[in-house]
């Protein structure tokens, strides 16, 4: 075997194997390690008599002898999302119990709800519970689907923050979490139904980031592609992958794409995995196509001074998006509904036999680009894994790029940028980043702006400066995508990486997998 650059390879992965259960208790006849609660500043109200006016809090303050309040006066737990306080117990069923700060039931997002999750896992981690009870303090008058909605971001929201990748580390990290009891937030098989596609959107988003934290020298495409073929494997009934070789690519005409390719010493994969549903046939046919820059130096217009080239591994992220998604939906088995996920994925590097600025490609529709920047590659792959997507008879498509710094400046790190001429789709999109706790805002495709990218030489150049530099790169796009076929471009430049943490955040999946299970069809 082969051994990678650095004589790294990841560790096996160690994932969070959660039993979830819903449970309609009383809260104090729960039995376990850490039972945690939500509570808002309202619930911290109290009476004339300083006793809490919430009957929860008044049961459990009078089961610690009047402990709670003194705690929650001396740590000054207000009740704000992101603050807790814990309790050590003697004589109930569970030996913990962590008060977390958690915004009015009634008018929290499905963002705010994962937050509040998050903020579980963290307040609760230090003392390594195997058995986690979530509860409320006040669960306000939700309808069941309200709730089921909840403990579904809740829970997502508790999954993530359990999970630490620990690959790449000589020390591993072990998840103590086995057991997690949702208590208050109703119960049967259709919430359960519900917690199972949360648990497997969670190894999505899981598989996602991994695929993004691991380094350019482990994760060449190559492996990329390799990983991506290994979904497949327990799926063969729903799941298939294929993957071309330089060849292949050579064959189907990609010049633009294997223009980007060509200064690396790791050669190009371009990947399609295809998800047939089980049974049935497939009313809707989607696409969902991502970048795939295992590392994006520049080229010979190399990252300089500030351009975060150190970072660049992630510039596979809106591929890591979708075969996060691909795992999701493989293991959900939606019915009426095919998806195609595609990614040309390469790495932008320098040498002898790389592009150079100036040079003319042609793409797999015969367009020609003038390269006038070599650090603009993601729109070039995406030029030919756009052509190749739309020949294969699907309904709509949605690619995921971190394409733009400019998007970065202009949306921040935490919202992606949306590119569509399409109000359906945009609406669909919206919709499902809302139920998927992610942050999307929908961009304008100025037209006019496509002055900038006019080329002397050739159909095109494929950067138009600074101004408005994500909307001309969704300009560049929309050449390769027929225009019959609704169509929209996401640039995740900002969401994929959390910047405080220093980790991927697997951005995309959520929103993806909603998308592709609202239009689930029998
Ligand atoms: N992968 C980068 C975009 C990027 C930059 C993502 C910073 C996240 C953080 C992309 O390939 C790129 O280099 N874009 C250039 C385009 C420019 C040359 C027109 C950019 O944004 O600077
Ligand atoms: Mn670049
Ligand atoms: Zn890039």
């Amino acid at each position: 075997m082969e051994h990678s650059l650095g004589l790294t390879s990841p560790l096996e992965s160690i994932l969070p194997k959660v039993k979830i259960s819903a449970k309609e208790i009383d809260f104090n006849e729960w039995k376990g390690d850490t039972l945690a609660i939500g509570v808002s500043s309202a619930d911290l109200d109290k009476d004339e008599e300083t006793v809490f006016k919430n009957s929860n809090l008044r049961t459990i303050n009078k089961i610690v002898n009047g402990t709670l309040a003194s705690v929650i006066l001396e740590e000054d737990f207000t009740g704000k999302a992101g603050q807790s306080v814990a309790l050590r117990l003697v004589g109930l069923g569970f030996k913990r119990l962590v008060l977390v700060g958690c915004e009015t039931s009634t008018v929290l997002s499905s963002v705010k709800w994962k937050n509040f999750g998050e903020s579980v896992a963290t307040a609760t981690k230090s003392a390594q519970p195997y058995t986690l009870g979530v509860t409320l303090a006040d669960f306000g008058n939700l309808s069941d689907d309200q709730l089921q909605q909840r403990a579904h971001s809740l829970v997502t929201g508790i999954i993530l923050g359990t999970y630490e990748d620990s690959r790449f580390k000589s020390e591993r990290k072990k998840v103590f979490l086995e057991t997690l009891d949702l208590i208050g937030f109703g119960t049967g098989e259709e919430l359960e139904k519900k917690l199972t596609k949360t648990q497997n959107l969670c190894l999505g988003i899981f598989f996602s980031r991994e695929l993004v934290n691991a380094p350019a020298n482990v994760l060449t495409p190559a492996k990329l592609a390799a990983e991506a073929s290994q979904l497949c494997v327990g799926f063969e009934d729903v799941l298939s992958a294929q993957v071309f070789d330089e060849c292949k690519c050579r064959e189907l005409k990609m010049g633009a794409y294997l223009g980007v390719a060509a200064a690396s010493s790791n050669p190009p994969r371009f990947i399609h995995l295809q998800y047939k549903p089980p049974k049935g046939t497939a009313n809707t046919k989607l696409a969902i196509v991502g970048k795939g820059l295992t590392f994006d130096s520049g080229g010979y217009n190399l990252k300089v001074g500030g351009a975060s080239i150190e970072l660049m591994k992630f510039d596979m992220g809106g591929a890591a998006a979708a075969f996060g998604a691909a795992k999701a939906i493989a293991a959900i088995r939606p019915l009426g509904v095919e998806v195609h996920f595609i990614v040309a994925a390469c790495e932008n590097m320098i040498s002898g036999a790389g592009m150079r600025p100036g040079d003319i490609v042609t793409a797999s529709n015969g367009k020609t680009i003038e390269v006038n920047n070599t650090d603009a590659e993601g729109r070039l792959t995406l030029a030919d894994a756009l052509v190749y997507t739309c020949k294969q008879g699907v309904h709509k498509i949605v690619d995921l790029a971190t394409l733009t710094g400019a998007c970065v400046v202009a949306l921040g790190n935490d919202i992606a940028g949306m590119f569509t001429l399409n109000d359906d789709l945009a609406k669909e999109l919206v919709e499902s980043s809302e139920r998927a706790g992610e942050k999307l805002w929908r961009m304008p495709m100025e037209e006019n702006y496509w002055e900038a990218m006019k080329s002397s030489v050739a159909d095109m150049v494929n950067t138009g400066g600074r101004p408005g530099g994500s909307i001309t790169a969704s300009l560049f796009l929309k050449q390769f995508v027929d225009e019959t076929i609704p169509w929209a471009h996401l640039d995740v430049a900002g969401p994929v990486w959390n910047e405080k943490k220093k980790i991927a955040t697997g951005f995309g999946v959520g929103t993806l997998v909603e998308w592709v299970l609202s239009h689930e069809s029998t």
